[in-house]
């Protein structure tokens, strides 16, 4: 099978690229970077090329912008907080009272083949929800209710319901597309 090696520690994030690299054999790469970039592309390269990996390496970086607070936590999504539970306690707190709730989250896949790399986008709009509905994915799925959705957070659907509409979901079908175009048979 071809091998493929996803340098990520998140467990979550594993299980939704490999429902879409069907006939890739996806790897998780070793090695923690800060993730010290002001943009989700510059993390996402950044974590590509430290992965201690050859051949084909990617790399995700995403994050959650909130329009009422001026596209917070966004890059800084992961840092809100010390746990999920504390990074949506937290949204929520600052919500409390603003009028509005839009948000997207944003993602952005970095692929190394060699020296090349290649970035894959995806986002997908939504609105914050007064308060946590659900037990499926991670990070902020229980507060997130995705626009195109039927009302559900993301935490209350399956993966395969979630992957349809995320912002993962979108950049890892592009990345996937790719890679099925370029591979050697
Ligand atoms: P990083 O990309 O590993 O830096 O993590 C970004 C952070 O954004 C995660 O730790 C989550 O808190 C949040 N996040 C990214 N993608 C998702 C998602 O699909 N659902 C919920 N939270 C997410």
């Amino acid at each position: 099978m071809r091998r493929i090696w996803f340098a990520t520690s998140n467990p979550g994030k594993l299980a939704e690229a490999k429902a879409f690299l069907a006939g890739w054999e996806v790897l998780e790469a070793p090695g923690e970077v800060e993730e010290d970039q002001p943009d989700l592309a510059g993390n996402a390269i950044k974590k590509a090329r430290a992965a201690a990996a050859g051949g084909k390496v990617f790399a995700e970086d995403s994050g959650l912008e909130v329009d009422a607070l001026g596209g917070a936590p966004g890059v800084h999504s992961r840092r809100y907080a010390a746990s999920d539970g504390a990074r949506v306690a937290r949204l929520l707190s600052e919500l409390a009272g603003v009028p509005g709730r839009e948000a997207r989250f944003r993602a952005v896949v970095a692929l190394k083949v060699g020296e090349d790399l290649h970035l894959f986008a995806g986002s997908v709009e939504g609105t914050i929800a007064t308060e946590p509905r659900g037990e499926g994915g991670f990070g902020y799925d229980p507060i997130f209710i995705p626009g195109e959705g039927d009302g559900r957070t993301f935490a209350e659907m399956s993966r395969e319901e979630k992957s349809a509409l995320s912002h993962r979901g979108r950049a890892l079908a592009a990345l996937a597309a790719y890679l099925n175009e370029t591979a050697e048979p």
